[in-house]
């Protein structure tokens, strides 16, 4: 059951009308950041969630979540509805609220829908409560951004308390999976991974450029410095519709396995009439 108190989270007082930022902010309202996603994520995360306490919290985070989208309405609502006579002439036209209207819409700041594909969850309350920590740290960098481009004092009052509320949020997901053991361990789930499980793979190399560090380095894991394939090269691939005349055969040019394995292209004129039509396993037989 639901109940809604009018009163706001937190005060919300915007001094003037700047249909340009609250088109901004629509980036928190409908965006892939914003505060519909991170409400919609976190309290449909929490039908799944087994542990009591962690469930509780998701529940109680997801409703001040939806405190906040009202917050970021609220805003976008005074921002755009002040503007009237000459500030509405110049701003409010060149902004989506011209043909979309006053206060929020559920869309970003590029006039995008929101989408159910920004919610982040999954069924195991490990892989969710990490999704919840980038979720947030996305929702802060925006807030940031907005920050630093709000428009009067009582905006960035506001906005400062959003910020500071999703890394409040971060701390209480990193302490929620630290209770769970699972912050600094990255393995959790029932399969266990194989071998390869402390790997570290230098495929970007430039000799002094490898940089080193504790994320791969021993004891937690083995550094390979020049990696190998461990797979075969895959089969020949038949596909009866392929084209099979085509400017190869016009140029005396054929694919022609070696011994190697590897496919190379080679210049027989005498073959100019090969027939094509055979296929590619006739034609190059594996060895
Ligand atoms: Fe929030």
């Amino acid at each position: 059951m639901f109940y809604h108190d009018k009163k706001l989270m937190y005060d919300v007082k915007v001094d003037g009308a700047d249909p340009q930022f609250a088109q901004l902010l629509l980036e928190q309202f409908g965006g892939a950041t914003g505060e519909l996603t991170a409400a919609l994520t976190y309290w449909t995360q929490s039908f799944h969630v087994e542990n009591r306490a962690i469930r509780d919290m998701l529940q109680d985070i997801a409703i001040e979540e939806f405190s906040h989208l009202e917050m970021v309405g609220r805003m976008i609502e005074q921002l755009t509805e002040k503007a009237s006579g000459a500030v509405k002439d110049a701003a409010f036209k060149s902004t989506l609220f011209t043909v979309r209207g006053i206060g929020p819409h559920l869309v970003d700041s590029q006039g995008q829908a929101w989408t159910a594909a920004y919610v982040n969850e999954g069924g195991n309350v490990v892989r969710d409560l990490r999704a919840d920590i980038a979720a947030e740290a996305g929702a802060r960098q925006t807030y940031e951004a907005l920050v630093k481009l709000a428009p009067d004092e009582g905006s960035k009052k506001a906005l400062v308390f959003l910020l500071t509320r999703e890394v409040s949020h971060t701390h209480m997901f990193m302490k929620a999976l630290e209770s769970l053991g699972k912050l600094s361990d990255p393995l959790f789930g029932n399969v266990r991974p194989d071998e390869t499980v402390d790997l570290y793979f230098n495929l970007s190399k430039d000799g002094p450029l490898d940089m080193r560090g504790p994320w791969n380095s021993e004891p937690a894991f083995r550094f390979v410095e020049r990696p190998e394939p461990q797979g075969q090269l895959p089969q020949d691939v038949e596909n009866p519709d392929d084209e099979r005349h085509g400017h190869h055969q016009a140029h005396g040019i054929e694919t022609q396995r070696v011994e190697t394995g590897v496919t190379r292209e080679v210049n027989n004129p005498a073959d100019q009439h090969q027939d094509f039509s055979r296929s590619a396993s006739e034609r190059n037989p594996i060895e």
